[in-house]
């Protein structure tokens, strides 16, 4: 592969998903994020792996099989369908859905583990202490809560474990993690959560347990049967697994020439410390490159706690997609709470915003704008060379600026200033037209002003169109095609390319106009239950 190839690549994965319940709106959240980034990078014309999957071995989803009466293998088949099935509902394009039970996942482990071995980081032990199965994690007791419950899942008590297990030398790699965080202050974003790991790592890193005695579900240990890998150490390597061309062999070689190391690991803040601090180790240990980023967000609460399977407060993405449709809420979750922090889930404020933002501003100006071009210049993008549109215009500067500043809230993930830049000229515009009362020019026969009013509002509609189309391709692919593009912003081809259509100005005079509709309709509130 040529090396401008390999430059225009870009990776991004999600955690991969326990099963032992069906996805909430939490597990969502975050695959939302990525399909996002991975969408406005395929805008740019990169050739995207976006990596989302299943977690399907260890303790908690034997027992959630155990309990159903059902084998593991059966549970999980049946879980992560419906995991599959949400993605497609929420109009998330996954390149790499990776379960972690699938053959060519433990060839992978076993290849890793062998390097480990080698390296001389793995030992017998004895193993102590308290284990939160809901977090598939030992737990310091100054962690957790009184009566031994795990803050995150406090209605579950962490168990006292005492057995042998092999564990993984993490304490080794203490000064090579240091210096990895300050030769790259971005590896771990946003800064609260690097300064998290600062801290915990300055404290001392103890090795940590990679196998299990009393876990049957998982992959036997290579240099004891008796074992079965630690369910972390397995679903980590499920980002290497991902990478390996779908036709290639499964091995680590083929790992590297198929895309590994990837770009970005969005996780959420709960599982910070495997992907920053014990990801890299492992990797070091095994000789692989390290990822590009490891970016934690916040979590959803409901009522200020934090949403969960095992809390049961969750909110069902299934209903909300049946009862809103997707671009509805990929746009709340993304607009709305600031990429890195908590956000809490309240129904009256979704539905206001959708209204005001999508509805109102942003569906209200294309109509209203469609049907005056309609009227006063014949169904088509009026003609005129934006040269003579001046420089002070507020929607010419402000559109010209905006291709730049919203590429740069997409990369740092802060889809929140992205909306609101974008927004931003959506209501300058609506404000102008109010302003320059395109229907009076009309009136008093000043068509050339009337017509450069009119281009200038639909080509900001257009370029509010296009970079929202990461977030709500569906609205976005409904207003090209009222402007008259035959562009759709769920193929993945290049008819909208981003050095053109991110700036301002690219939509073509003369062009024919589509049939005026509505974008966005409005939401209602459902009625009250009687
Ligand atoms: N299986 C592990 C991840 C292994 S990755 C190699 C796991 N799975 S999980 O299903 O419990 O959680 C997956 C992701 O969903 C985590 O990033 C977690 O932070 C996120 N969320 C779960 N509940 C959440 C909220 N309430 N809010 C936002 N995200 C949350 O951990």
């Amino acid at each position: 592969m040529s090396s401008k190839a390999i430059q225009s690549r870009f990776s991004i994965s999600t955690p991969i998903y326990y099963v032992n319940d069906l996805p909430h709106m939490g597990s969502a959240y975050t695959t939302i994020a990525a399909d996002a980034i991975a969408r406005f990078n395929r805008l740019k014309g990169k050739s995207v792996l976006m990596i989302t999957g299943t977690d399907e071995h260890g303790q908690k989803i034997q027992r959630t099989a155990e309990a159903a009466g059902r084998s593991p293998q059966a549970h999980c088949d049946q879980y992560a369908a419906a995991f599959v099935s949400l993605w497609e509902k929420m109009n998330i394009q996954t390149d790499r859905f990776i379960r972690t039970t699938s053959a060519r996942h433990e060839a992978i482990v076993y290849e890793f583990f062998q390097r480990v071995w080698e390296s001389g980081d793995i030992y017998m032990g004895q193993q102590q202490g308290w284990y939160c199965v809901s977090c598939e994690e030992f737990k310091e007791e100054r962690e957790l809560l009184d009566d031994h419950h795990c803050p995150l899942h406090p209605n579950k008590a962490a168990e006292w474990r005492d057995e042998q297990n092999y564990f993984f030398r993490l304490s080794k790699y203490q000064s090579a993690l240091e210096q990895l965080y300050s030769d790259r202050p971005d590896f771990i974003q946003p800064e609260s959560r690097r300064n998290e790991v600062l801290s915990f790592v300055s404290q001392g890193l103890q090795d940590f347990s990679i196998s299990r005695v009393n876990v049957e579900w998982g992959f036997p240990l290579p240099v004891n049967p008796d074992h079965t890998i630690y369910v972390w150490f397995d679903a980590l390597l499920s980002y290497v697994t991902a990478c390996v061309d779908l036709e290639a062999e499964p091995t680590l070689e083929n790992a590297l020439s198929g895309g590994w190391p990837v770009d970005i690991h969005l996780i959420g803040k709960d599982i910070l410390r495997f992907h920053a601090v014990y990801w890299p180790a492992m990797l070091m240990s095994a000789n692989l490159p390290l990822p590009g980023q490891v970016f934690g967000h916040g979590f959803l609460t409901k009522d200020g706690q934090k949403m969960g399977k095992s809390l049961g407060n969750v909110i069902d993405p299934v209903d909300l997609v049946a009862r809103y449709g997707s671009d509805a809420i990929r746009y709340y979750f993304l607009k709305e709470i600031e990429f890195g922090r908590d956000g809490d889930f309240n129904e009256a404020r979704f539905i206001n915003i959708l209204n005001a933002d999508l509805a109102n501003d942003l569906g209200n100006l294309l109509n209203r704008t469609l049907k005056m071009v309609y009227k006063y210049c014949d169904r088509q993008v009026p003609t005129v060379a934006i040269s003579e549109i001046p420089a002070e215009d507020i929607l010419r500067s402000k559109g010209e600026m905006l291709g730049e500043q919203v590429t740069q809230a997409y990369q740092a993930l802060a889809f929140s200033q992205a909306c609101e830049a974008i927004l931003s000229l959506v209501r300058a515009s609506n404000k102008y037209v109010d302003e320059q009362a395109p229907w009076t020019l009309y009136k008093q026969g000043k068509q050339v002003e009337l017509e450069r009013v009119l281009y200038g509002v639909l080509e900001s509609a257009r370029l509010a169109a296009y970079l929202l189309s990461p977030l709500i391709p569906n609205v976005s692919t409904s207003i090209y095609q009222q402007l008259g593009y035959s562009v759709d912003f769920n193929q993945q081809d290049a008819a909208a390319p981003f050095e053109t259509h991110s700036l301002w100005g690219a939509l073509p005079t003369g062009q024919t106009l589509g049939e005026a509709m509505p974008v966005f309709q409005r939401l209602e509130l459902p009625a009250p239950p009687t």
